[in-house]
């Protein structure tokens, strides 16, 4: 939600600026800024919609001679996507200019004792407030008046503030990511790694309550009370590279043909002599009971996980909305574990989710993407994805790492008790990015069928079992980027209510590959079919039944029940995808949508 970048250097800062929001985009994309500072003072240049309009009035200047500026993508929370509410934001003076992300809950107070102090401000944002609270407190140091201006701040931020009068950019940060790039003879900040990575791999995250100073020569990070820091330089591991679209259409197209690889890369090293092998501090065999706690596509992969957890490792799983959790002072006993699972490592309800349990002493793992984001620093231990960047706003590679990591867990969980572990599925987990491979080759059927379908209204996923929570993650995707209705269910519930909607014009996607379910699958099949409703059938080669019954057939590759969900989630990515394109929307950035969420 909202993404900042920052530059102070010997480099003209505006080019670079705007290539890092370019990178950030995935985080919001409803109006973009950014300020400079130059001889003539602080300049502002900012615009409701995409980077490339922010770029095309950036053109008409010359900001060449311009070494430092803040910029910003924006993601709506207060005041409508205009220019006027749009960052970067200026004090009454237009001497001091501030990004933003995150919220500031108690901005209508602040607001009030600003305005009754005389201070003019112009949009509806909560953000703005902090501009002219930093512009009280001014008296020629900014770096103290912001301190002072953050001791009245309730919510969460990452901000960067420059100053007319200071060669520097300070940056805060509570609740939103932050990390600053060192660069030679230049210093980069910015909500998220991308934006820098074309400029520097060494890298500082700041935590929460640490504000850093950057200038030209050097940087300075000082905690709350305002002692200096000895904060340790980490060294990324993406490449420029994996942050480009190469020759794909969309990211999101070229993040579902990776999956091979990064489900490869997740199981990489994990998987020796028919064991799983990860390396947790967790002792799990004290663990009675899992909880495991996430949003969106990675909720989904919860819920396959409960399924993998309870049926390969026999633990005691249950799964909650992290918005949920965090607010329903769940009962826990001391000897049970949280999962926390999340692709950024910094979605605001999974991370107070885990800081929680914490609280109440609960042992804590984390399932995550990003290298070095929030709740990676903060679990006990945790599984890294090594999926690698993923930039497309709607979840895919993520996902199946997310399934993937969790099946290891649960064969490791299984260890770790001295179970009985089932050498099949090892084996065919290690053969998944061959079987993986072989479902993305179904792509030019689907793309086919998608075209039939793109002018629908409403879709139907139905699955059971393994396979229930990929119709929900199959609808999801279809909604993110094609805006068509879609619900997925348990396939034995539609006749609690959606066998109503259902008309020869209602088109119903069953996830029908062999199982021990597969005989009532058929019979859901029938009820649909009776109804007139159009069949689109996920099924295993050779299945005739199947075959007899739909109307569009997709062929997925057959696998253990248990590994079925990473296979069969692919051809409901590609259906989603192509359903999209063929409309013409912008799948990477469908509308209303962020791929961050770090605002609760
Ligand atoms: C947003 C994204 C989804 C993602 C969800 C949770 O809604 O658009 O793709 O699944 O956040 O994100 P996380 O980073 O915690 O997995």
């Amino acid at each position: 939600m909202c993404g900042i970048v920052g530059y102070i250097g010997k480099k003209s800062a505006s080019p670079i600026l705007i290539s890092g929001l370019k990178k950030l985009e995935y985080r919001g994309y409803d109006s973009a800024g950014i300020c400079l500072q130059t001889a003539a003072g602080l300049e502002l240049v900012k615009n409701k919609g995409r980077i490339s309009q922010l770029e095309k009035d950036l053109a008409v200047r010359d900001f060449s001679q311009s070494r430092i500026g803040i910029a910003h993508t924006r993601w709506a929370t207060h005041g409508e996507p205009s220019v006027i509410n749009s960052h970067p934001h200026f004090d009454c003076l237009g001497q001091i200019a501030i990004v933003h992300n995150g919220i500031i809950e108690n901005y209508q107070a602040l607001k009030e004792l600003l305005v009754k102090e005389g201070h003019k401000i112009v949009s509806e944002t909560d953000s703005e407030i902090v501009a002219h609270l930093i512009e009280k407190f001014h008296q020629g140091d900014i770096e103290k008046a912001l301190r002072r201006a953050l001791q009245l701040l309730i919510g969460a931020y990452g901000l960067a503030v420059l100053s007319q009068k200071e060669e520097k950019i300070i940056v805060a940060r509570k609740g939103s990511p932050l990390v600053i790039g060192l660069g030679k003879d230049e210093i980069l900040v910015a909500s998220d790694v991308p934006a820098i990575l074309a400029h520097t791999k060494k890298v500082i995250y700041l935590s929460d309550g640490e504000i850093g100073i950057l200038t030209a020569g050097g940087y300075q990070i000082k905690n709350s009370a305002g002692q200096i820091l000895d904060k340790k330089i980490e060294e990324i591991k993406w490449t420029v590279d994996q942050i480009e679209k190469k020759g794909y259409k969309h990211f999101m197209l070229k993040e579902i043909f990776e999956q091979p690889q990064s489900i490869a890369n997740t199981l990489a090293g994990r998987i020796k002599n028919h064991q799983a092998k990860l390396s947790l501090k967790t002792d799990l065999k004290k663990i009675n009971r899992i909880i495991i706690s996430a949003c969106g596509t990675s909720w989904h992969s919860a819920l396959i996980g409960k399924h993998l957890l309870e049926s390969i490792a026999q633990i005691k799983t249950e799964v909650d909305y992290a918005s949920e959790f965090r607010y329903r002072d769940p009962l826990l006993y001391q000897d049970d574990l949280l999962i926390v699972i999340s692709q950024s490592g910094e979605t605001a309800d999974t991370l107070a989710a885990l800081r929680q349990a914490k609280s109440k002493g609960i042992e804590t793992l984390g399932v995550v993407n990003v290298v070095g984001s929030s709740i990676s620093r903060e679990v006990d231990s945790g599984i890294y994805l090594h999926a690698g960047p993923e930039i497309g706003v709607a979840s895919t590679k993520a996902f199946t790492s997310q399934v993937a990591a969790l099946t290891l867990l649960s064969l490791y969980f299984t260890q770790q008790k001295k179970l009985v572990v089932d050498k099949k599925i090892i084996s065919q987990l290690a053969n998944l990015p061959e079987k993986i491979s072989q479902a993305l080759a179904l792509a030019p059927v689907i793309k086919k069928i998608a075209e039939q379908f793109k002018d629908s209204r409403n879709f139907l996923y139905l699955g059971r079992g393994f396979n229930f929570p990929v119709a929900l993650e199959g609808a999801l995707k279809l909604k993110e980027i094609s805006y068509i209705h879609a619900e997925g269910y348990p396939a034995a519930e539609i006749k609690h209510g959606p066998i109503a909607l259902i008309d020869k014009n209602m088109p119903v996607v069953f996830l029908a590959s062999k199982n021990n379910l597969s005989a009532k699958i058929v019979s859901n099949i029938e009820e649909v079919k009776a109804r007139q409703g159009i069949i689109i059938a996920l099924a295993n080669k050779g299945d005739k039944i199947i075959a007899k019954l739909a109307d569009y057939l997709i062929e997925v590759p057959d696998s253990l029940p248990q590994l079925s969900p990473i296979i069969n989630v692919v051809p409901l990515q590609l259906l989603a995808y192509y359903i999209a394109d063929s409309k013409g929307l912008d799948v990477d950035k469908p509308r209303n949508l962020a791929k961050s969420v770090t605002v609760e």
